[in-house]
């Protein structure tokens, strides 16, 4: 068998199913090293009579091995997409699950919104608090039930340190830092010792509103709640400030919003009465300021915190606080479908 036969045989009976064979079968017969291609360079010295013969059969068997290269080369290609992946492109795409925004958070961009239009600013802080940000500085006698176990959450048998049971610590935090004027809103989740039912949960969010300058009055207070009532309900809404009692505030009221549901004639949601509590506030305790460092001499101001929770209730009309805490997809999935 003359060594052409011999290659052409080899060339023919190649195996090649993979990528790495039809490497292999490149290197072997069509590579400058391969046999083949050796043939090729000795045709110049194969006596003349012979030598057109010789190079014919060479030339065509190099010629055979390209073909065969390339027809491996196009099935291997061919039958690559098929082997690797079962894509089905004909069916319909499954529908991506999208995420939608919590209403509590909802419900605390847009009181945040409203408070920076007229020039307060949002900050934060911690939840797990010592006992001065959240009793002490805020003027809370030592005795006062709102320390008690029952109602606080304490953090390892700790005396000091406990979860906030109000944003309030806020106002301490910021003047601690911060000289007047301070116009800030400071929205936070708060913790009590509670029991849950329909209407109260032992974690839920408030807001807490602080502005402190020169010459602060109480009726800058009551316009600047009338306006962020009138902003969040509506333009018809009204509002209605009740003596009220906090350590850090001085004198001190509660808030009350004509009912939404009812328009102020009576129904289930206000007790019939037209009206729904929806704030503390009060001017801050000369007390609370010089525990801060502010000049009470110079300097006034008020303080507000209202229940997110609550105020989002009323918005939307819903009658369970727990529904805002069981993440069930269906309930939270209606707000941001609300447009918002
Ligand atoms: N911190 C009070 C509460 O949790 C609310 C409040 C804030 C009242 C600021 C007056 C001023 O009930």
């Amino acid at each position: 068998m003359s060594i052409i036969e011999k290659i052409s045989s080899e060339l023919e009976n190649f195996n090649v199913n993979t990528a790495e064979a039809l490497e292999k079968f490149r290197m072997q017969f069509l590579s400058k090293k391969s046999e083949l291609q050796g043939l090729l360079s000795e045709i110049k010295n194969v006596p003349v009579e012979e030598r057109k013969n010789f190079g014919q059969q060479v030339n065509l068997l190099k010629q055979r091995a390209q073909a065969i290269f390339e027809e491996h080369r196009a099935r291997l290609e061919a039958s690559a997409p098929t082997q690797q992946s079962d894509i089905d492109v004909t069916r319909t795409a499954a529908t991506a699950e999208l995420g939608s925004r919590h209403p509590i958070s909802l419900m605390m961009d847009e009181v945040c919104g409203i408070f920076e239009r007229i020039g307060f600013t949002t900050v934060t802080g911690p939840d797990i608090e010592d006992d001065w940000h959240i009793f002490t500085a805020l003027n809370f006698p030592e005795e006062h039930p709102a320390r008690d176990m029952q109602d606080t959450f304490f953090v390892d048998q700790k005396p000091d340190i406990a979860l906030r049971t109000h944003t309030s610590t806020l106002q301490v935090r910021t003047m601690e830092k911060q000289q007047p004027p301070i116009r800030v809103i400071c929205p936070g989740r708060v913790f009590r010792n509670e029991v849950i039912t329909s209407r109260a949960h032992c974690i839920f969010h408030q807001m807490e509103g602080l502005y402190i300058d020169k010459n602060v009055s109480f009726a800058d207070m009551k316009q600047t709640l009338l306006y962020f009532a009138k902003q969040l309900f509506g333009e018809n809404t009204r509002i209605r400030l009740r003596p009220s009692y906090f350590p850090f505030t001085e004198p001190s009221a509660e808030m009350d919003v004509s009912c939404n549901i009812c328009g102020g004639e009576g129904c289930a949601l206000c007790k019939h009465t037209g009206w729904v509590e929806i704030l503390g506030c009060g001017m801050v305790d000369p007390n609370v300021l010089e525990n801060c460092g502010i000049d009470s001499k110079v300097y006034s101001g008020f303080a507000f915190g209202l229940g997110i929770e609550r105020m989002t209730m009323l918005k939307y009309k819903t009658n369970d606080i727990r529904l805002y805490f069981e993440n069930d997809a269906r309930f939270i999935q209606q707000f941001t479908a609300a447009g918002r």
